[in-house]
């Protein structure tokens, strides 16, 4: 008898159905009796005790299904070990909800934050194994995430409809694509959408340079020009504040991100007409697409498999066109980032896209 729980924390994103399924559907067809406990919202369920029991049936038809059936939420790893709001030590708490139900081990679905505190709770005793969700393709130790590619479906498609639009007006258009801190879905977006400029976090901008490649289109003959601009993009100037001082410089903003920020300046340099559009969450709704539920089903096999052998402390991941399992320690509180010299950038340039440096 396995007794399993299952969380999925953070924010949310597409196949998170499909992974668990494939765990719960590894353990069932190994003959294995299990009992699934489903942590409802995140940590916060495994916290308050609030769970449901699961059976084969809750995992019946959800492979195609966006959103998680358990809910989820933000709770930072930051505060973990603060107490709660009536002195609740919240570490605690997991550790004696875990133990309570006597259970053999926790299957987390999450990304970077959740990851740290998987591994908190790795470093108490309890048995762990973690799945890679999140759109923005950031988690270390792993070279793909699902979510990301039905991300990269769903913004490369606005930037797809931007196009037609943008060639009718002959306007500059910018897609504001999610990603604070890293730009892989802004990048990949980018480049399937055939964005002229892309602006990604780890290469700061220079607003000037931007303007130079918007002016070399229209001397060239061309009418529009589409940018796609992460929401983590950073000017060179901004790139040398501090953290606690671009905060500050961000809260003062009359701005609502950096894509009207960069509207501005160029409808000021340049004169000309800009629109942004920005797609927001829908980057992490609806259906995985093909690719997701495929690699999130093999992700879930693969922790099922490892539960069924008792190998606990790691996160399932991809590396080299392969599954392989990562121990936490590794993951935890390390990004992926795009590296400025990847042969991706290089190759883009080379397609005559400008990132604004
Ligand atoms: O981490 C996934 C992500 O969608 C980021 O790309 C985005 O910046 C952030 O979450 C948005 O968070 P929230 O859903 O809490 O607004």
């Amino acid at each position: 008898m396995k007794r399993i729980g299952l969380l999925t924390s953070g924010g949310d994103c597409q196949a998170l159905n499909a992974a668990m399924r494939g765990v719960v559907k590894t353990l069932i067809n190994s003959g294995e009796d299990v009992e699934i406990y489903g942590f409802l919202e995140g940590y916060k369920g495994l916290i308050y005790g609030n769970f449901r029991m699961l059976t084969s049936a809750d995992f019946s038809g959800i492979l195609t299904k966006g959103g998680t059936i358990l809910g989820s939420s933000r709770t930072p790893f930051k505060t973990i070990t603060d107490p709660d709001e009536n002195g609740l030590d919240k570490v605690d708490a997991m550790q004696q909800n875990y133990h309570k139900l006597r259970l053999d081990c926790l299957v987390i679905l999450g990304g970077n934050g959740t990851h740290k505190t998987a591994n908190l709770l790795r470093e108490k005793g309890l048995n762990i194994v973690t799945l890679p969700k999140t759109i923005d393709n950031d988690l270390w130790g792993t070279d793909m995430t699902f979510g990301f590619q039905s991300a990269v479906d769903i913004a490369t498609e606005c930037i797809d409809c931007i196009h037609t639009t943008a060639a009718s007006h002959g306007r500059v258009f910018i897609v504001e694509v999610m990603g604070h801190k890293v730009g892989w879905l802004t990048l990949n977006a980018g480049m399937a959408g055939g964005a002229d400029i892309i602006l990604i976090p780890e290469i700061p901008y220079d607003i000037d340079k931007i303007v130079k490649a918007i002016d070399k289109r229209h001397e060239r003959g061309a009418k529009f020009t589409i940018l796609a601009v992460a929401e983590g993009a950073i000017s060179k100037e901004d790139a040398k504040l501090s953290k606690k001082e671009y905060k500050k410089k961000q809260e003062k903003s009359k701005y609502p991100s950096v894509s009207y920020e960069i509207a501005a300046q160029i409808l000021e340099k340049t004169g000309q007409e800009v629109r942004v559009t920005v797609p927001g969450h829908t980057q992490r709704g609806g259906s995985p697409c093909p690719y997701d539920r495929v690699f999130a089903s093999r992700l879930g096999a693969e922790a099922g498999h490892l539960i069924l052998k008792g190998e606990y402390g790691f996160m399932v991941g991809y590396r080299n066109r392969e599954i392989v399992k990562v121990p936490l320690e590794d993951v935890a509180g390390k990004l992926k980032m795009v590296a400025p010299d990847a042969a991706i950038i290089k190759e883009a340039k080379m397609l005559g896209i400008s990132f604004g440096d």
